[in-house]
């Protein structure tokens, strides 16, 4: 089982203050910071683009985990990539084999991470399947992309293990990470199931002492993963 890694969404927080967001995940000891690029064609929401993850990029070391729900991330990922970003997030419903060669091949020439990310009512494609060594983390949403706060679909949870069976049977070390509606209270649940990379929005950023919920979601995680 790989280590816990704990991903606060910042887009969870006043987007009119994100730095703040950011201090909040170093001081809680966050491992990577996950940041929402939605188009607005993709999904139903307009975030934030690469201006802005420039500007957050100088404020701490944690990588930065950057979930593309967009359209077409041909066009964007270069802008992304020099900005700052870390690990870029893909979502399969938007590609095929051909277009995801040629994202891999611009990512890794930057030395960076790639990850796929797939909606709860998708499978992971075959050309996916026979790429896992590739990817750094499969992304599974746990609730339908556009906007943080919804509860978690736990109808997502079968399709979660056999992500987790598969990759242990490939042993490619590659990340499970969770997004959408992780609470305290569904922690131990997703990390039993196969989850080790948890991003988290308002189970953060909504509550009223986000430093220690992100801690606290840390101890709940690395206990559920003693118990296995
Ligand atoms: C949804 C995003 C998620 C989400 C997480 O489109 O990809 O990262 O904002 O926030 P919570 O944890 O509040 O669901
Ligand atoms: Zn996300």
């Amino acid at each position: 089982m790989k280590s816990i890694r704990i991903a606060p969404s910042i887009l969870a927080w006043d987007l009119g203050y994100l730095n703040q967001a950011v201090d909040i995940s170093v001081q809680g000891g966050a491992d990577q910071i996950h940041l929402d690029i939605i188009d607005g064609h993709f999904a139903p929401n307009i975030t934030f683009g690469p201006g802005t993850v420039k500007a957050l990029r100088g404020r701490c070391q944690l990588k930065f985990d950057t979930h593309l729900m967009v359209d077409r991330p041909d066009e964007y990922v270069q802008k992304f990539l020099d900005a700052g970003s870390d690990i870029l997030t893909f979502h399969a419903e938007v590609l095929d084999a051909m277009t995801f060669d040629r994202l891999c091949t611009t990512v890794k020439r930057s030395g960076k991470e790639v990850g796929l990310a797939i909606k709860p009512s998708t499978e992971l494609p075959s050309w996916a399947v026979q790429r896992l060594d590739k990817l750094s983390a499969i992304v599974v949403m746990t609730v339908n992309p556009g906007f943080s706060g919804q509860p978690m679909d736990m109808s997502t949870m079968p399709k979660l293990e056999r992500i987790r069976d598969l990759v242990e049977r490939n042993g490619t070390g590659t990340d499970i990470e969770i997004d959408g509606g992780v609470e305290p209270e569904n922690v131990r649940e997703v990390v039993k199931r196969g989850g080790n990379v948890l991003v988290v929005g308002a189970g953060v950023y909504a509550k009223r002492d986000p430093v220690g919920a992100i801690q606290a979601l840390r101890s709940r995680a690395e206990k559920a993963t003693e118990e296995k």
